[in-house]
């Protein structure tokens, strides 16, 4: 299905500019952590939000369950689903990023629900039956082995519990009409994602990881949440600028080629008459076996 949302977003994305990584942030990922990160993906989950909730009640998700979210970064859908799954049951937040789960760990702190978060390498969880859900949004496209971090999340699950994952297509993102600083900011996310090992193509491999990871009923649906106008115009400019460290650090890209493409984006985003989507994302759910 194609969602062609076009909203005005609430709140207006807001971040300091001088944001770098830090010093605690993981080599192997592109994006910046900490504070900014944590602001660039509560950006995505305003613009993401309504279809993320369409699969986690599709897939399956219901009050009591105890569930996993591996790679939750500031945690922005970990509370989401902590308040779906109620006081009867408890999610488990999971990430590399120290810095970004002491945020989420705020936002926990205030707010009562049922969580907890966890610092851990996703390719090392090594639990065995303890979750009935087990959640994955825009982790494995970062991951050198996905196939891995999808086993341990069966693993993880108790006999008959569900899986569900969503990650990126980059390369079918829709822009029209076409502009060469939205190509470009394709071609460099992919490629300083490609030199770390990952794949930010990962979303239509996701249904067969799942099939060989040995989970029934997979399911799959594509949503390319796409605006004219408000915050889902914005995500482009906002991720070329995060991950601008990484393509220095690669030669990719000199700085001055990604102030370019940001005040680019910005003016094609500020036109009324032109559409963006964000990444298109493919969605896979699916039950682990009962024995
Ligand atoms: C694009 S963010 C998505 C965060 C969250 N799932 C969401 O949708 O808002 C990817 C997250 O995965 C984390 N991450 C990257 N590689 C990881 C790894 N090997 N193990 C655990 N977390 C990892 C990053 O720190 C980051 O917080």
């Amino acid at each position: 299905m194609m969602s062609n949302a076009s909203t005005r977003g609430s709140k207006e994305y807001k971040e300091r500019t001088d944001a770098r990584r830090s010093p605690e942030q993981p080599e192997s990922y592109v994006l910046r952590g900490g504070q900014a990160g944590a602001a660039r993906l509560r950006l995505i989950n305003r613009v993401k939000w309504p279809t993320t909730e369409r699969l986690l009640g599709t897939a399956g998700l219901r009050a009591g369950m105890r569930v996993l979210d591996l790679g939750c970064g500031g945690g922005a859908v970990t509370l989401k689903m902590a308040a779906l799954v109620g006081s009867e049951g408890e999610v488990v937040g999971i990430d590399l990023d120290p810095s970004i789960l002491r945020l989420a760990q705020q936002e926990a702190d205030g707010s009562k629900l049922p969580v907890t978060f966890r610092h851990m390498e996703a390719e090392e969880l090594n639990e065995e039956a303890s979750y009935d859900f087990a959640y994955a949004r825009y982790l494995m496209s970062h991951l050198r082995h996905p196939e891995r971090a999808l086993e341990s999340m069966v693993r993880a699950l108790r006999p008959g519990g569900l899986l569900a994952v969503e990650d990126v297509f980059f390369p079918g993102h829709i822009c029209y009409p076409p502009n060469a600083a939205f190509d470009r900011y394709l071609e460099l996310y992919q490629a300083v994602v490609r030199a770390k090992g990952a794949d930010p193509a990962i979303g239509p491999r996701l249904m067969g990881m799942a099939l060989d990871a040995g989970l029934s009923d997979v399911q799959v649906e594509l949503v390319v949440p796409t605006f004219r106008e408000g915050e889902g115009k914005r995500v482009a400019q906002v991720t070329i600028e995060h991950i601008r460290e990484a393509l220095l650090g690669a030669e990719l890209a000199t700085s001055i080629e990604v102030d370019t493409i940001v005040a680019d984006l910005q003016a094609f985003a500020d036109d009324e008459r032109t559409l963006m989507s964000i990444a298109p994302t493919f969605q896979v759910w699916g039950r682990k076996a009962l024995a």
